[in-house]
């Protein structure tokens, strides 16, 4: 009896404090080629404008990773002498990186929509195949039949997958489910994540990413069953971070998105909202109005958009992949980053606009299709997505006491070979929280 309490015991403390037991011996990377987004002010709240061509970084570097966090850093010449336990790592010709921030994805799903793919290929949009009852529904179905251990086990094997491209953090959604009962079970699943994984994830409520059929003729019965039935449970057992709507025609209005981000406020859960992907929709104008964290999106863009993101302390975030995938318009980076905006990208991983969560791809896209420097599109992809999941002060940078997530790259010259090699793999070693091979 004794050796069986024993045993619970250990096995307790081993799933309570996995994560903070796993933090090993240090590291300290030396001869770094090029140590990238370096901070050493003040932590910055986010990079705009021309500020954005401006990538910190330092040549001939070392890093030292001690306690899971950036313990400090500085060039070669000043090189600290190792402690006994440390591991040693030789950068030579290489380069290391903050991990990528990808704030806005949606990697719990069911099964895949290739049979969609093939629709569109024959000339079917986006739009009329959710007329028809796919798109999200299609996905909807597939999930509400799944159950939450298979769920699980998919996106923690996408987890896996986007770690390995230099992923350090991430922002998950729900949306799948459309009812009380999925969108709980999404959420949980997402809990369940973050509880096993060494990455920082947020958690975000989409149960208003489409109107399920049952209430094509009662479409506020459904935003009723959002805001009486589900914010409720989600804010008792604390699964959302924030708040989400699918701004946009043929999905939700204004009014029915100010209604859902006025009601989550209720609760505490701030806004990062989907908008302006298939129309100008208005729903930058209702993001920025109740304060959303992010507005994402944006491949339709007017003047007047860009004016209303002016001044506000919401992120503009665009999603490359899904211009590429569903071959619609990219969102205008160049008039945002001119007209003095910051701007972050995401991945937008899911199953029906973009089924990958590759973000050197998503750089090479912003590179190549919106014409974003490289330096542009990394300050995108690290401090300013950190910004838009509120771990800026944590991730994002390669600063004193911020968490060690890292990458390195194999060998290259400039940070310009991560978009120009798209496709390929650049991405070495991935440390997260101070530990090689984490899961
Ligand atoms: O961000 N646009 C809304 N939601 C997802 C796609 C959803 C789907 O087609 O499954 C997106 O692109
Ligand atoms: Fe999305």
């Amino acid at each position: 009896m004794a050796s069986f309490n024993f045993l619970k015991m250990k096995t307790y403390l081993c799933g309570k404090y996995l994560k903070q037991m796993a933090i090993n011996a240090p590291i300290l990377i030396k001869n770094i080629r090029e140590l990238v987004q370096v901070e050493t002010n003040q932590p910055k709240k986010w990079v705009a404008g021309t500020e954005m061509a401006t990538l910190p970084t330092l040549t001939n570097a070392w890093l030292l990773l001690k306690g899971g966090l950036i313990h400090d850093f500085g060039k070669m010449k000043n090189c600290p002498t190792p402690e006994d336990d440390t591991k040693l790592i030789d950068a030579a010709g290489k380069l290391v990186f903050p991990t990528w921030v990808d704030s806005h994805t949606h990697i719990v799903y069911a099964g895949s929509r290739e049979g969609e793919f093939v629709d569109r290929i024959k000339g079917l949009s986006y739009e009329e195949i959710a007329q028809k009852g796919g798109g999200i529904l299609n996905s909807a179905r597939r999930l509400q039949n799944t159950p939450e251990e298979k769920l699980f086990e998919d996106a923690w094997e996408r987890l896996q997958e986007v770690k390995s491209y230099g992923t350090g953090a991430i922002e998950i959604k729900s949306g799948y489910g459309l009812t009380l009962e999925s969108e709980l079970k999404i959420l949980r699943v997402i809990r369940k994540l973050r509880q096993k994984s060494s990455l920082t994830i947020k958690s975000t409520f989409l149960g208003a990413h489409a109107i399920p059929l049952e209430y094509k003729n009662n479409r506020q019965g459904y935003i009723d069953l959002i805001i009486n039935q589900m914010l409720p449970q989600i804010a008792d057992e604390e699964l959302a971070d924030y708040i989400d709507v699918f701004c946009d025609k043929g999905f939700f209005t204004v009014q029915e998105t100010d209604q859902l981000l006025k009601a989550g406020a209720k609760y505490g859960l701030k806004a990062k909202i989907h908008a302006n992907e298939l129309a100008v929709s208005g729903g930058v104008q209702v993001g920025v109005a109740n304060n959303a964290l992010s507005v994402d999106h944006l491949e339709a863009m007017t003047d007047a958009e860009i004016e209303c993101l002016k001044g506000s302390d919401t992120m503009p975030t665009m999603l490359p992949s899904t211009s590429f995938f569903l071959n619609l318009d990219y969102a205008p980076a160049r008039k945002m980053i001119a007209a003095g905006l910051p701007v972050a990208l995401a991945s937008d991983y899911n199953p029906g606009s973009t089924p990958s969560g590759r973000m050197p791809f998503i750089l090479s896209l912003a590179c190549i299709k919106m014409r974003m420097l490289p330096q542009e599109a990394i300050n995108a992809a690290t401090i300013n997505g950190a910004y838009a999941m509120e771990v800026q002060h944590e991730l994002g940078s390669i600063a004193k006491g911020k968490k060690a997530n890292i990458f390195i790259t194999k060998p290259m010259d400039t940070v310009a070979r991560i978009p120009y090699s798209f496709g390929s793999d650049l991405v070495e070693t991935v440390i997260i929280n101070g530990q090689l091979n984490a899961s």
